[in-house]
Order: structure tokens, then C-alpha cells, then sequence
């Protein structure tokens, strides 16, 4: 159960979660007309606020919504948002609807958006001495998967297939490619190169992808854009699913066969501490 005192934004204003309400006929309620972003928060500083801003705003420009806030004001929204929940590591949960309208398809004519920021405990990440495993399933969702858009169903009961075969997470194979997890992004290793399927409209732009792959190129590890096919996947040496809430999970079973050796791999051990460090720094004001 959430704690109902952390202090939640709602439309301008700040207060305790257990009073802060959203209309039933708000078109994120009836419609999930609405895009999202999760942030986590490390030592009190917004991890890679721009990125998540910037994928913000194509979110919004996917679903023809206009940012009602600009960027800093979602700066000043959000750091007054980790001081009233005391600082230290969260995760920061912020959603954008089309607003309280009569229910009807077509956008409304003169609604405001809500707008609702609010913030999570983000306990420390789990330690992977075995690693997760994971189940494949086929891609059921729409065909926009680069919006990050709270329209979660399907993303929800794969996750919740995955859970009930005792997997942390579900692949999602997309004709014969296996493109992200329900919420995390896919890394797989074969033949020695770390390889992340391409951005386009198959996947979520993850900005943990993005640092994950920051990290290969600047310490010099073979690293390579391109589709994994369901083959790659099954025979890959090491597979990583990466998520701002997760970080980089080592999944070493996936549908009960063992990937690799069925232990974490050495390139992950290698991410995972370049990761750790990196966020390490961040947290001290080291790096931005
Ligand atoms: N989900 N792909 C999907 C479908 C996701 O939902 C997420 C994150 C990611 C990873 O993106 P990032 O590295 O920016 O967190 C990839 C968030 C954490 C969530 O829905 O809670």
C-alpha cells in the first residue's frame, strides 16, 4: 500500500497522496489517453531529467497532446517534488492526460490536461548472483510502442504470465524477433558483441538502453545495433534486460533452458560495476 502522506503534484498543486483526486471522467480514466515517464532519483538529483523530458515530449507529440509545462518548469515541479519526499533515491512517476471531458472518442475541444507528478521509495537493486528468468511471449501490442503511453494492458498481463511461471519477466517476440521486455529493454550477447535491437516504432527508447549503451561504447566494448531474432536470443551467451526502476538484470533462464552457462555473464559483470559507479558518481554530484 502506497503511504498516503508522500506529497503528490496534481495539476499546480502539492499535497499528501491520500488527498490529491482525479475526476472520473478524466480521458486518462476512461480512455488511457495518456503518456507517462518514470525517473528515478539518486542521492536527491533527477537521474538524466533532459532525456526523459525529451522522450516526454515525443510521447506527447505521438498522441498530438501539447507539453503543458515546459522544461524547466518541469525541473522545478520535480526537484520540489524529491525535497518534500526527503530526498535521497526515488522514483519519480509523472503521467499527462487529454483532461476531464463527456465521454466521446474525438478529442475534446477545451480541455486542460492533468498533469500528476508523484514519487516512490526506489529500494537499492537486487544483487544478481543467479541472475532472472524470463519467459517469451508473443508481442500482442499496438503498433506505437515508442510512446510511452499509459495505455498498459497488454504490457500488464504479459508481465503477470511471466510472474505466474515464476519469471521475473516477459520477452516480446515480434515476427521472429525478439524486441524488449514488457517494461525493459533487451541486451543480448553473442559472440562476444553486446547487441540491443534498434529504436523505431517496435520499442520503448529506454534511457537505461541508452547510458547501457553509452557505457560499451566509451570502455571499449564490441557493441552493435541490430535485430535479435528469436535464434539469437535462445543461443545468445548472456541476455540483460535494463529499466530506470531495474537497472541491468541478468536473465539466465529463459522458458526453463539455461542461457549461456546459466550465470550471470562476465560482460555483464563488467556493465552492471561500470553502471554502479557511474550512478555512484551521479549521486555525488561527480557527473551529470
Ligand atoms: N518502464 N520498455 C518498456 C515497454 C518499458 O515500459 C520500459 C520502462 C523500458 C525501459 O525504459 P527506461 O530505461 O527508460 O526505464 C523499456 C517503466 C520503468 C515502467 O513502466 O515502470
Amino acid at each position: 500500500m502506497m503511504d498516503l502522506s508522500r506529497t503528490v503534484y496534481l495539476n499546480g498543486e502539492f499535497l499528501p497522496a491520500g488527498e490529491a483526486k482525479v475526476s472520473v471522467l478524466d480521458r486518462g480514466f476512461l480512455f488511457g489517453d495518456g503518456v507517462y515517464e518514470v525517473i528515478p532519483v539518486y542521492g536527491g538529483r533527477l537521474f538524466r531529467l533532459d532525456p526523459h523530458l525529451a522522450r516526454l515530449d515525443h510521447s506527447l507529440e505521438g498522441i498530438r497532446l501539447a507539453n503543458p509545462l515546459d522544461h524547466p518548469a518541469w525541473r522545478r515541479v520535480l526537484e520540489r517534488l524529491v525535497e518534500a519526499n526527503g530526498g535521497g533515491d526515488q522514483s519519480i512517476y509523472l503521467q499527462v492526460t487529454r483532461g476531464v471531458a463527456a465521454r466521446d472518442h474525438g478529442f475534446p475541444q477545451d480541455a486542460e490536461p492533468t498533469v500528476v507528478a508523484m514519487s516512490n521509495p526506489l529500494p537499492a537493486p537486487a544483487v544478481h548472483r543467479e541472475g532472472v528468468e524470463a519467459i517469451t511471449v508473443e508481442d500482442i501490442r499496438w503498433h506505437y510502442r515508442h510512446i510511452k503511453a499509459i495505455t498498459l494492458l497488454p504490457n500488464v498481463l504479459l508481465r503477470q504470465q511471466a510472474l505466474e511461471m515464476g519469471a521475473a519477466e516477459a520477452i516480446l517476440l515480434h515476427d521472429g524477433q525478439a524486441t524488449e521486455g514488457a517494461a525493459s529493454n533487451l541486451f543480448v550477447v553473442r559472440g562476444g558483441v553486446v547487441t540491443t535491437p534498434p529504436k523505431g516504432n517496435l520499442l520503448l527508447p529506454g534511457i537505461t538502453r541508452d547510458l547501457v549503451v553509452e557505457l560499451c561504447r566509451d570502455h571499449g566494448l564490441p557493441f552493435e545495433e541490430a535485430p535479435v531474432y528469436e535464434a539469437d536470443l535462445r543461443e545468445a551467451e548472456e541476455v540483460w534486460l535494463t529499466s530506470s526502476t531495474k537497472e541491468v538484470v541478468p536473465v539466465t533462464r529463459i522458458d526453463g533452458a539455461p542461457v549461456g552457462d546459466g550465470r550471470p555473464g562476465p560482460l555483464w559483470g563488467r556493465v552492471s560495476d561500470r553502471f554502479r559507479a557511474y550512478k555512484e558518481a551521479f549521486s555525488h554530484g561527480e557527473v551529470d
